[in-house]
């Protein structure tokens, strides 16, 4: 077994909260999946969630934090993984009047709804098997999606999106403080509790749920180095200043 492959082998059994994380942390942690991430439920359920989170209101900022990456190139071509409904590219394209954006989801329905722009191309791709050459792309963005990954795919997501792009910008739900992590469901109550009043139960029901399993699936910023580390030590990781429930990386290759 080469010296990676035995990293790989550690970094499929490490918890969210990284290598060095406490019992506690350890165990507010879950396999479950999100509505959003299952196909065996019907897909008006995913698109709802969806929705929901587009109401979120936090594409304008994304979008400027992506661009600052590629502030130095005229016309800079834009990789946007896990896009769900394509509003953080639409965001980029809106604010810079050359970039090319091109918008991948593993959902094939929600890709189906993103809206056609002459500067942007959709696919159905999946995060962790990119196809497309090294070098194609000077930003690779994957927004609100990475906790989605477990560690066995989440850092093939790296080294994939490293291959290609020049820069891999994630930016996700950070992962509360190990105290705060046994309030996760009061806290998804509080989130969810206003869509609640305004839309009725069924829809913000499982909007509800996947809050609280993403905080759950959450990683910390020592686990997103674990991951980078186990995709290649070569690869850098820089954390980029953000408010609190966020994380922003930007990850690449020297
Ligand atoms: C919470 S939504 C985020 C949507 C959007 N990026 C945003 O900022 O609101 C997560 C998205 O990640 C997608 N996703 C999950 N696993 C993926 C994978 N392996 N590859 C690509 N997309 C994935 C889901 O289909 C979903 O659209």
């Amino acid at each position: 077994m080469t010296e990676q492959q035995s990293c790989v082998v550690d970094i499929e059994t490490m918890p969210r909260g990284g290598p060095s994380a406490s019992w506690l942390d350890r165990r507010m942690q879950t396999d479950v999946l999100e509505y959003i991430d299952r196909y065996d439920v019907p897909d008006r359920i995913k698109q709802v969630v969806i929705s929901e989170l587009d109401r979120q209101d936090w594409h304008e900022d994304n979008a400027r934090t992506a661009l600052a990456l590629v502030a130095d190139i005229d016309s800079p071509r834009i990789l946007e993984l896990g896009a769900g409904h394509g509003k953080l590219s639409a965001k980029i394209l809106e604010l810079h009047p050359t970039a090319t954006v091109t918008i991948t989801d593993l959902d094939p329905t929600s890709v189906a709804t993103i809206a056609a722009h002459e500067r942007a191309t959709t696919r159905v791709m999946d995060a962790t098997a990119l196809d497309a050459a090294e070098n194609s792309y000077d930003l690779v963005v994957f927004a609100m999606s990475f906790h989605h990954l477990p560690p066995a795919q989440a850092w093939r997501a790296i080294a994939e999106a490293t291959r290609i792009g020049t820069k891999f910008l994630v930016i996700d739900l950070a992962r509360l403080p190990t105290p705060m992590l046994p309030l996760i469901p009061a806290l998804g109550l509080v989130i969810a509790a206003p869509g609640a009043f305004r839309k009725g139960p069924l829809t913000i029901l499982p909007f509800l749920h996947d809050a609280i399993i993403s905080m759950l699936r959450a990683y910390r910023p020592q686990a997103l180095t674990a991951l980078a580390a186990a995709a290649d030590p070569a690869i850098r990781v820089e954390f980029l200043p953000v408010r609190p429930p966020l994380v922003r990386a930007v990850f690449s290759r020297p």
